[in-house]
């Protein structure tokens, strides 16, 4: 039920932290290691590309597990939309291993991949929040999300779950391909948590950004660069799905090569900054687009953070900055759908499982 909360996805966001914890805990052992399945890791770590297939949301979470498990692990991994892959496949390394991310575990554009690559005999692994779902009984090995039911069509909770438990995977991949990891996993995680409840603590500030600034915008941007632009990725899904601002997210340095255009005066772009190694870069895009009239709004995290920001994010491991720097994204998509007077937890067009091809 949604208790005292006025939506479901509001109620989701909040949560996130006691997922991020309810999985550490779920995936350690008596003595608090973590611990998954030794099969899984054998098979993972066998492989010469793992080949991670999604849709919508889990497709942007898919590209954060990238990120993290070819860190951690040094495995080449490649991200494909299920509807794509199924149907247009390329070429298969000797070794591939297979990452289904779904929530439901029932897209049928990701099963209609499975089903191929089972026929294949290629080995597979489902992250899912639905144990005995489809995509879980057909697929060789599942991990579950531990997220609980998530109600609202708008994922929230699911993405940082999918992060968190992608972490944990790729900690343990490495560490079985011998690696010795200068890392703590589960307790990166618990720091994360604590962060994601600090900025939540503040959602007003979302609120009123929302309320000020995209309330009444017919579309907006989000920037980033390297981790951050996965991460804008997934903002922008959550504003247009919700709020029905058309909304890109996009590689900051590529905005110039031709997108730029589409800045008019108090047009709303919010960059996220989290990657040391980019942030000038993408401070000099908002500039442009400040130049150009654009209404900018930088979030950043702490230590690169600038007088002008809109808000600053507490500090998390480099690999978790995705958990952190998407729930402001989650709650001003929240908001604007709220003040824009939608269905929040039911926006049109959509369903929460998407049964067809
Ligand atoms: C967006 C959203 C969808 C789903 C997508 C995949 O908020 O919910 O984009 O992420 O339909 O669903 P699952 O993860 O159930 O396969």
């Amino acid at each position: 039920s949604k208790g005292t909360y006025p939506h479901y996805m509001i109620k989701e966001i909040d949560e996130q932290p006691a997922v991020i914890r309810k999985i550490v805990q779920n995936y350690q052992n008596d003595n608090g290691e973590l611990e998954i399945d030794a099969a899984i890791l054998e098979e993972m770590t066998a492989s010469d590309r793992i080949y991670i297939v999604a849709c919508g949301t889990s497709y942007n979470a898919g590209w954060v597990g990238k990120q993290i498990i070819e860190n951690l692990t040094n495995i080449p991994t490649e991200v494909h939309i299920s509807s794509e892959f199924g149907y247009n496949m390329p070429l298969l390394t000797e070794k591939p291993f297979f990452i289904f991310l779904s929530q439901s575990g029932e897209t049928a554009d990701s099963r209609q991949v499975l089903v191929k690559i089972n026929a294949l005999g290629h080995p597979s692994l489902t992250l899912t929040n639905a144990p005995g779902s489809t995509l879980s009984r057909e697929a060789k090995y599942t991990l579950l999300l531990h997220a609980g039911p998530e109600i609202a069509v708008a994922s929230t909770k699911a993405y940082t779950a999918q992060i968190a438990v992608l972490a944990i995977l790729g900690e343990l991949a490495g560490r079985r391909k011998g690696f010795a990891l200068d890392l703590d996993i589960a307790h990166e995680l618990g720091i994360a948590a604590t962060a994601i409840e600090s900025i939540i603590d503040e959602k007003e500030v979302f609120e009123q950004l929302s309320v000020t600034h995209l309330s009444t915008s017919r579309n907006a941007f989000y920037i980033g660069r390297s981790i951050d632009y996965y991460v804008v990725m997934e903002a922008a899904l959550k504003l247009k799905e919700v709020s029905y601002v058309q909304t890109e997210g996009f590689a900051a340095g590529e905005l110039k090569h031709g997108t730029i255009a589409l800045i008019e005066e108090g047009t709303p772009v919010i960059s996220i900054i989290t990657d040391p190694t980019t942030a000038g870069h993408t401070r000099g895009n908002a500039q442009e687009v400040i130049s150009r009239g654009a209404h900018s709004m930088i979030i950043s995290l702490d230590g690169l953070d600038q007088p002008e920001d809109a808000y600053v994010l507490p500090k998390v491991h480099h690999l978790l900055t995705p958990l952190v720097s998407v729930v402001p994204t989650q709650l001003i998509a929240y908001y604007t759908s709220l003040h824009r007077g939608n269905d929040v937890d039911k926006p049109r067009n959509l369903a929460k499982s998407v049964t067809v091809e």
